[in-house]
């Protein structure tokens, strides 16, 4: 059964914040002479969100790109209830694939035995993306062209749905962008035609501009940024780079390997050139206060980025979208392994034809991608050593992955895996997947999904009894769900199975709604 809201017995909030006290069980473990001594921890804790969710504002880097426009002719579907006609019948929109819109929590069960649920967005005061008063979409984009020409050249949503769409989207033009075309691939540099120039720079700034360095660019970044929210009446606003993979960045003493570091150079004309164009956008989201997300799988989180952003408090999070086969993987991976069963080699070939597939066939933009999509296994195979201990050598499941341009599949990508695992008395089991989706269909979703819990992150706070109000770490590792490549704060483990990642994000949720936190242990169903 499925409830809308639902109140805690005895729990009174008031109007401005939401509050709970809680017990967080924990444990430590201490390692002597190989044997590890386990201690039971029991901390007493107050958990609180601002009632208040703030009219906001998504700004993507990339808006022109599939995912872009895909979503924001999807948010103006939903928030006009725009329906459209196909062959199989009337569509009505939906946000099918958000785990904020689309699941749910369980509350408990009636005394009829009835589980009854209620949607994940109950448990705290989320922005709500079907008011356009509340959440909007805008942002930059190399290309100029219009957001109705943009969704019509990435041929994602049915053409009877662009039509109704067109007289919302095509007064929308994307804001020029920085353009760097040592970060992408050649392919893509057709399309630069609205990049930010020194006379843009000018005209934002409202004084000539010394284009020494890339420090310049930060700063009509964040003029862009102002301008944008003053004009929309934002209360608050996220930015997320959904722009082309761009290659890695080397980490170079001197360059990027802290704050102060990073911040010389960005005034420096050499050592500039090092610093990507998405690495802009995430200094300019820092010194703004505005919280930033990286989609893509670049290391744009360079360093001293990282340092900048927890010193500023700022919070920032990514990388790159976990959508489909490697959201596959990590549930998959996780089954085998906590069922005992050795996976032993993974395959995992990909061909696509959008824009995302032309510029990852460029070996540079390509190795990026392979990075984030083969370090996924890597914490669940280290969580058993029973099945992977080899004496005197880490022993890792054979893996690889193969993406290629295939222009005639379009925006539908095929996933093709295979999964080899070793099985009870040297057994083998193999599994075979093949997934064909639209990618920007998955991807959108997902992206909004990071934008309104980095916004809800940012209004959450925990403290001991009486002691102070803090903030969530700025790096913001609790939105794991959503990313291949979760960045995490310093001396933290990575985690990439996708049910303990959903578990973490409910439970810390559950306990601001004051509820326990779900063990799935039903002793109430299991004992006499
Ligand atoms: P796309 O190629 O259709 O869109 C990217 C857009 O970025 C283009 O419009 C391009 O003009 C623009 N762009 C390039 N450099 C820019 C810059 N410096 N500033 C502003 N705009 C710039 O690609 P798509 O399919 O939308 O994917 C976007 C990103 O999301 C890619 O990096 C992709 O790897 C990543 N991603 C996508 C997933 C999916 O399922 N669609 C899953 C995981 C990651």
């Amino acid at each position: 059964m499925l409830v809308d809201t639902f109140s805690v017995a005895g729990k009174a909030d008031t109007t401005d914040y939401k509050t709970s006290k809680f017990v967080y069980n924990n444990t430590e473990v201490e390692m002597k002479d190989g044997h590890a001594v386990v201690t039971p921890t029991r901390k007493e804790l107050e958990i609180r969100i601002s009632q208040h969710a703030p009219k906001t504002g998504l700004m993507l880097v990339g808006f022109g790109g599939s995912n872009g426009s895909t979503l924001l002719g999807g948010l103006l579907a939903n928030q006009h209830n725009i329906s459209w006609e196909r062959k199989d019948g009337v569509c009505n929109p939906n946000f099918f694939g958000s785990m904020i819109e689309s699941s749910t929590v369980r509350l408990g069960t009636t005394h009829a035995g009835e589980d009854v649920y209620a949607p994940f967005r109950s448990l705290v005061p989320f922005v709500d993306p079907k008011n356009p008063d509340q959440f909007m979409l805008g942002g930059w984009d190399i290309n100029n062209d219009n957001m109705y020409a943009a969704m019509q050249k990435a041929a994602v949503l049915d053409v009877t749905l662009q039509h109704k769409l067109r007289p919302y989207m095509e007064n929308i033009t994307p804001m020029p962008s920085v353009f760097d075309i040592n970060f992408v691939a050649a392919n893509q540099e057709d399309r630069a035609n609205n990049v930010i120039t020194a006379e843009y720079a000018k005209e934002m700034l409202g004084e000539e501009v010394d284009t020494t360095g890339r420090r310049w660019y930060v700063e009509v970044i964040k003029a862009q940024m102002r301008k944008f929210k003053e004009e929309n009446n934002l209360e608050k606003i996220v930015v997320l780079w959904t722009a082309n993979t761009e290659c890695f960045a080397p980490i170079i003493e001197g360059v990027n390997t802290t704050e102060a570091e990073l911040l010389a150079s960005l005034k420096d004309a050499e050592k500039s050139k090092h610093i990507a164009p998405s690495s802009l956008f995430a200094i300019a989201a820092i010194e703004e206060k505005v919280t930033f997300i990286n989609g893509s799988p670049q290391n744009t989180l360079v360093p001293g980025v990282i340092e900048y952003a927890v010193r500023n408090r700022s919070m920032i999070g990514g990388d790159d979208f976990k959508s489909g086969q490697t959201k596959m993987k990590s549930v998959l991976t996780d089954f085998l392994v906590s069922s005992g069963i050795k996976p032993t080699c993974i395959a995992s070939y990909n061909h696509l034809g959008n824009n995302d597939g032309l510029n990852l066939s460029s070996p540079a933009q390509f190795r990026s991608k392979e990075i984030t999509k083969a370090n996924v296994v890597d914490d669940i195979v280290a969580s058993n050593d029973i099945l992977y201990k080899r004496p005197g050598e880490i022993e890792k499941p054979d893996h690889c992955i193969v993406i290629k341009y295939l222009k005639y599949v379009g925006d539908s990508k095929r996933a093709m895996d295979e999964y080899t695992s070793e099985i009870f008395m040297r057994g083998k089991n193999t599994i075979v997947l093949h997934n064909t989706c639209e990618d920007s269909l998955l991807a959108a979703p997902i992206i909004m999904d990071m934008a309104l819990c980095g916004e809800m992150l940012g209004r959450l706070q925990i403290r001991e009894p009486n002691g102070e109000w803090e903030n969530f770490h700025p790096v913001m590792n609790t939105i794991s769900f959503f990313c291949k490549a979760p960045r995490v704060p310093d001396q933290t483990p990575i985690i990439n199975a996708l049910p303990a990642q959903r578990a973490c994000l409910e439970n810390i949720l559950r306990c601001v709604a004051g509820l326990p936190i779900e063990t799935n242990m039903r002793l109430e169903n299991r004992v006499m």
